[in-house]
């Protein structure tokens, strides 16, 4: 190994630890593998490729010889190949495939992990839309209001955004009609988010898009095959005291819930109306929700995200309640993101879940492709 590949290994390796991997450098003079890694019983053997190119399936192939290999030596049950130059098409379809186990892919850019596990091709090569569903097993927590801002963020920050109104009452619709527009900031140019139901949904699979769709809090009356296209779902809850128990109570019936019909999808559980500058009091009701929620943290693992508040969370704000005015106004529909001398609560704190998300997903990829393509 070079200085600078034992370096970069050291770097996913510290990624690798964040996912709850206990980890080495292989051993001085042992071949075909980087990284030693352990959870729970299970032994895995990871590479890391630092090519200027992208990894072809050829690469793939023989590492899963040597893990193969490996497995029948009973030294690794399984293997992991890092490359932080992305794969070629065939090496991601292929990964996708029943009879390929025992590897999974993963990028590593940034100091992330993307794991290519969720990537699904269309039959052109490209990638597909990402469905985000903002349900939680609770009525007026915020699914609606959160559904649409967040909406907003992706808009604001570049990507190409639907809203999917899944709920029967379709609030959504109620308030924002066939669409939002949403004035661009500081010169950048503004954008649409269009609105749209279930019944009228054609495939817009033509371009990479977000679509976020809001819920409603009885899961049995949102369309079945919606929520199994979820690759993510935001819960939002709440954090008072005589919510505490309760609120875990939904998020884990809305797991469940959720689970019925979808066993991939990842949950973000993010604290909505978080009353602003009251750091001690929220401090300790938010551990007091994470206790509540222990059990269920413990077995999802990486399937279920808690969003701490201080990473992102949705304050309280007059905006977000008043939002919606204009349907009593009967104005133009817009979205809480307006500033009042100079300061916009709601936008700052959508922004900032979105990169959250950004982090710990792989959503950013329909910005890059954006991107490359104009
Ligand atoms: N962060 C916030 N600050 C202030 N008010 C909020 C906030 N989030 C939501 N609200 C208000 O709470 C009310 C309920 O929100 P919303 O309709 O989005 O909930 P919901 O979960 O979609 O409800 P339903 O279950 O009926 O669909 C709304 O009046 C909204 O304006
Ligand atoms: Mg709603």
């Amino acid at each position: 190994m070079t200085q600078n590949h034992d370096e970069l290994a050291r770097r996913v390796m510290r990624a690798l630890q964040k996912e709850g991997w206990e980890a080495q450098l292989a051993p001085h003079g042992s071949k075909g593998y980087d990284i030693k890694l352990k959870r729970g019983g299970e032994r895995v053997a990871a590479i890391v490729k630092d090519y200027r190119v992208k990894v072809h399936s050829g690469l793939v192939d023989k590492y899963r010889d040597f893990i193969n290999e490996a497995r029948e030596r009973d030294e690794f049950d399984r293997g992991f190949f890092v490359s932080t130059s992305g794969f070629y098409e065939p090496a991601l379809v292929q990964n996708l495939s029943e009879e390929f186990t025992y590897i999974e892919l993963a990028t590593f850019k940034r100091g992330k992990l993307r794991w290519e596990d969720k990537y699904e091709a269309d039959e052109n090569g490209e990638p597909r839309n990402r469905f985000i569903g903002v349900f939680t097993a609770k009525g007026g927590v915020g699914k609606t209001t959160v559904a649409a801002h967040l909406a907003g963020a992706f808009a604001l920050s570049g990507y190409d955004v639907i809203l999917l109104d899944l709920d029967p009452q379709q609030n959504m619709t109620k308030l924002l009609g066939k669409g939002v527009y949403i004035p661009g900031t500081r010169g950048r140019a503004g954008s649409a988010i269009g609105v749209l139901k279930p019944d009228n949904y054609e495939d817009v699979s033509e371009k990479d898009n977000i679509i976020i769709c809001d819920c409603n809090p009885e899961f049995d009356e949102n369309p079945k095959s919606f929520i199994r296209k979820f690759d993510y779902c935001i819960v939002p809850t709440t954090l008072t005291p005589l919510g505490v128990n309760k609120n875990a109570d939904v998020i884990v019936r809305t797991m469940r819930e959720i689970r019925r019909e979808n066993p991939r999808a990842e949950l973000f559980v993010v604290i909505n109306s978080l009353y602003p500058g009251e750091d001690e009091r929220n401090h300790k009701l938010n551990e007091a929700m994470k206790a509540s929620l222990k059990e269920l943290i413990d077995d999802e693992h990486t399937r279920l995200n808690y969003i701490e508040p201080d990473e992102a969370a949705i304050r309280w704000s007059k905006h977000l309640l008043y939002w919606g005015y204009h349907f009593i106004e009967n104005t133009q529909p817009q979205l809480a993101f307006r500033e009042i001398a100079g300061r916009n609560n709601p936008r700052t704190d959508f922004l900032k879940l979105l990169e959250r998300l950004e982090h710990h997903t792989d959503i950013e990829r329909l910005k890059e492709l954006e991107r490359d393509e104009s």
